[in-house]
């Protein structure tokens, strides 16, 4: 791998860090980026699916999980896992991940991991040809294609330091401050970075100054090497091998921060957990005079650096770098109120989930309304079998005569002078457990009842037990004598055209024990929609999750709702035309059983 990261570059973010995700996104879209450099974000507790962020002056939505998992089989491509998580989590996130696999980076922000359990991280990332960034690290950035969160500060720092295109050279740095405080020097007396890291301030660090330094020497954009290392340790020693061995042939700066070291006691740590000096080889001073013995560029002090910097960068004559366009993040944003995923009425056309209305409403498209809900319900198109059955639901419970529950109150209310829309609601009002709303019911508790194997006498215990009639079974005047012949006609359509049919084959076996206890208690209408619509939906390849989201969101429900309004419409206006006169109800057929005053 020459290069760490590339404009392409997606990433996982672990924990829901809005800020440091915002200030990422801000970089894609000040540097034109197609694609947000965020794919999915996991975060355990949180119970939401998405996470609105501003791109530019609009807002995208970035998915989130609930684990890391979840999250790469989502978005398969984002392959840099940017591990947030503190530091009793961190370990337990990379090892994961590790398992998981498809990841090319790991970077690992907490500090503090127990170094036992560094080490074994760090080995087995090493081992599976993963680079790990940290952990104790702001991360890392190639300029103009991909930033780790918060590296380079803000919008106006980032483009301060050069950091928003791809300068000529590769920074190694333990410290993530001194980082930034470097990138700035670079594009004060040279012409930027083109790929930084921060390795991290542990003892302990996944790739360490060499794997990073080597990675660089392969990168062709970068022309030279600046290397910041610090008191304690003896990696600065395998950079002078490499050297020494001819792997490292661009030119490298170094400077091992702490020389100050000398004049405290033995065993004294600056900062990072890493910055301590334990024998004589470790001192900064040692380190830099072995490197200045390599044909290292070290400069008499930190102070002088930026001299050498300039002295190096120009020696190499370089062709300056062209400036390109970038985007302006707007200061004053505001956030979106409502979200839309189904349709966009902002174009010439408005459209249903992508498609213009002509190509599917227009006699010629060949298209009906099921492919309309197909679209507007459930963002896809279906093939034909399935539009043909959710037309076919629809045309089947349109309506079934003026005195069911719901037709009645919409005709009463309609002869109480009131409009359409309003004798609509009230029979749409009376749709429930009861009457025409069990789909969902139905396809919920089968459902169960099918997943865990329970034997219909075991499906009917469990439902006594929960004290609820069997959703989607039972009816009025229906029966085995009396068969409901819509029903027949919905099996019939299925055995047909769908590939397979289990749940239905399972409620059939319940209904033959509930039919030999009482003739009524039939698979009615709404059990056999409910229970062929999850057939449907799995036949399709709908995840499990996705269909028990359709069935706790009242989908099915729905498709009883949208059918038998038409019926209701159709009653409504029958009262309308006939002029039907206001309805009392007569009191011959009300048993009243009032108690007398006195009585009380
Ligand atoms: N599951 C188990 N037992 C039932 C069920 C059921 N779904 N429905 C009725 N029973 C039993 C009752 O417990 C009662 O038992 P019992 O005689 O031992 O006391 C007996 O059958 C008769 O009960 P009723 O309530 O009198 O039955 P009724 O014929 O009046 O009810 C109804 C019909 C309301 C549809 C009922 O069967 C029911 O609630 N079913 C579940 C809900 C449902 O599917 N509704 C949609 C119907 S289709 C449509 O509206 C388009
Ligand atoms: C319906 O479709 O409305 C019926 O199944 C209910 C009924 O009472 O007939």
């Amino acid at each position: 791998m020459a290069q760490l990261f590339t404009r392409d570059t997606q990433a996982i973010f672990w924990n829901n860090n809005t800020t440091a995700i915002q200030r990422m996104l801000d970089y894609d879209y000040t540097i034109k980026r197609d694609k947000p450099s965020v794919a999915a974000i996991v975060a355990p507790t949180s119970s939401g699916k998405f996470e609105k962020f501003f791109y530019g002056p609009d807002e995208i939505m970035i998915p989130t999980f609930k684990t890391t998992a979840e999250a790469k089989e989502a978005q398969p491509q984002a392959d840099v896992l940017l591990n947030f998580a503190s530091f009793r989590t961190a370990y337990d996130v990379t090892m994961e991940a590790l398992e998981i696999g498809g990841f090319s980076t790991i970077m690992i922000t907490a500090e503090g991991i127990p170094e036992r359990l560094a080490r074994k991280m760090n080995a087995t990332a090493r081992a599976s040809g993963v680079v790990v960034i940290g952990p104790a690290t702001v991360g890392g950035i190639a300029p103009g294609a991909f930033k780790i969160a918060n590296v380079g500060g803000t919008i106006t720092n980032i483009v301060n330091s050069k950091l928003h295109r791809a300068g000529s050279c590769g920074l190694v740095t333990r410290s993530g401050g001194l980082f930034n405080e470097l990138s700035n020097i670079i594009s004060i007396n040279a012409d930027g970075i083109a790929e930084g890291v921060a390795i991290g301030g542990d003892r302990f660090v996944g790739s360490v100054f060499i794997d990073n330094l080597l990675r660089m020497e392969s990168n062709p954009q970068v022309k030279y090497m600046l290397l910041l290392g610090e008191v304690g340790g003896i990696e600065e020693y395998k950079v002078i091998d490499a050297i020494k061995e001819g792997k490292i042939t661009k030119p490298v700066i170094a400077w091992c921060i702490g020389t100050i070291a000398k004049y405290y006691d033995s065993g004294v740590q600056f900062g990072h957990a890493g910055a301590s000096a334990n024998a004589e080889r470790e001192t900064a001073e040692a380190k830099n005079r072995a490197m200045s013995e390599a044909g290292i560029y070290v400069p008499e002090s930190f102070n002088d650096l930026p001299n050498k910097i300039k002295e190096v960068y120009e020696s190499l004559n370089l062709a300056p770098i062209a400036e390109p366009e970038m985007n302006v993040v707007p200061t004053v944003r505001r956030s979106k109120q409502f979200i839309c995923t189904i349709s966009d009425d902002r174009g010439d056309e408005a459209t249903y989930a992508g498609f213009p209305i002509s190509s599917v409403a227009l006699p010629s498209t060949g298209k009906g309304i099921g492919d309309v809900i197909a679209l507007l319900w459930f963002k896809k198109q279906y093939p034909k079998w399935a539009t043909d059955f959710i037309e076919t639901v629809l045309k089947t419970v349109a309506d079934h005569g003026p005195a069911v529950s719901g037709a009645h109150n919409a005709k009463v209310t309609a002869r109480a002078g009131k409009s359409v829309v309003e004798s609509l609601v009230t029979g749409l009002l009376t749709i429930g457990p009861r009457f025409g709303g069990a789909i969902d019911g139905a396809a919920q508790y089968f459902k169960y009842a099918d997943d865990n194997g329970l034997s219909p006498k075991e499906f009917l215990a469990y439902m006594k037990n929960e004290g609820i009639p069997i959703p989607g079974i039972g009816h009025r005047i229906k029966s085995l004598k009396n068969p409901d012949l819509r029903v027949k006609g919905l099996m019939e359509y299925a055995a047909e055209y769908f590939p397979s049919t289990p749940l239905l084959d399972y409620a059939r076996t319940v209904e033959a024990l509930t039919t030999s206890k009482k003739e009524n208690l039939i698979l009615n209408v709404d059990g056999t929609i409910g229970i062929l619509m999850v057939d449907m939906w799995r036949a399709l390849g709908y995840a499990e999750e996705d269909i028990d989201e359709f069935i706790s969101s009242g989908t099915l429900n729905a498709f009883f709702i949208v059918g038998r309004s038409i019926g209701f419409i159709g009653h409504i206006l029958d009262e309308k035309r006939l002029e039907m006169p206001m309805y009392r109800h007569p009191m011959d057929d009300i048993l009243y059983d009032v108690q007398m005053a006195q009585e009380i």
